[in-house]
């Protein structure tokens, strides 16, 4: 059986709000095989990043499932959720939460640290992923010794050196001028394609929304295909 790398079943998230409930999420069906990209356009506060976040483990929704290659993650201990977040997931922000005493290559061991990995064996990964954004000159610089674009190159590593099933990535260039944006995104679009990873990417811009295969738009707690 081919199992999706990500699955949605019947996924739905409400906040209270005073008296109010709010649903942000109402009942969503959505699957994401290797290899496939999904992009999500939505209004501020319709609930995209509440999405990546219920997919990544890191919220729990009200009703309905998440699965990860067909497996329910909110079955699993704490414990085994994390250990099977740092195997399957990569997560990329749009302020790329980098640590700033970490070099740009200690940033991107980091996972593999967490991992257990051995130091050496972590560091090589690491140079060879930064190599593969272009970053091999800048391996040793700390995050405000880079530019924005580097930043978000950094973060990208970051989220590719676990050989993630999927990448979940909020607004990766929300913080770039539009030629960064442009080179990141299809960096990450390039680097997906070719590692078979599926990959989900909130964005409001239109034109680098609609390089992904399948483009949706969040609203009312549903989604809708966007064209
Ligand atoms: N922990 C929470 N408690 C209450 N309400 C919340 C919580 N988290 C999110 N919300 C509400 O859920 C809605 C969706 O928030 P979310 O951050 O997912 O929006 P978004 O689509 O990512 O918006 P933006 O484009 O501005 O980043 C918002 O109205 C927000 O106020
Ligand atoms: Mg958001």
């Amino acid at each position: 059986m081919n199992k999706s790398a990500l699955e949605t079943v019947k996924l739905s998230r409400q906040f209270q709000s005073g008296e109010e409930v709010l649903t942000i999420l109402d009942e969503v069906d959505l699957k994401i095989t290797s290899g496939q990209t999904m992009s999500i356009v939505g209004a501020s506060g319709s609930g995209k990043s509440t999405f990546l976040h219920l997919l990544a483990g890191l919220d729990k929704p009200n009703s309905g499932k998440i699965l990860w290659q067909g497996e329910d993650i909110w079955q699993w201990s704490s414990q085994t959720m994390g250990v099977r977040r740092n195997q399957t997931i990569g997560f990329v922000y749009q302020f790329h939460h980098l640590m700033t005493d970490l070099s740009a290559l200690e940033n991107v061991a980091l996972p593999l640290w967490i991992r257990r990995l051995p130091v050496k064996e972590a560091h090589e990964k690491a140079t060879e992923i930064l190599a593969e954004v272009g970053l091999s000159q800048r391996r040793f610089h700390y995050p405000s010794q880079l530019s924005g674009g580097e930043r978000q190159r950094v973060a990208l590593a970051r989220a590719l050196v676990t050989e993630p099933k999927c990448i979940l990535a909020d607004e990766p260039t929300g913080n770039l001028d539009s030629e960064n944006a442009k080179i990141v995104f299809h960096l990450l679009l390039q680097k997906v394609l070719e590692k078979n990873i599926a990959l989900v990417v909130v964005t409001h811009d239109l034109s680098l929304a609609y390089r992904c295969e399948h483009q949706y738009r969040l609203m009312k707690g549903k989604f809708e295909l966007e064209r």
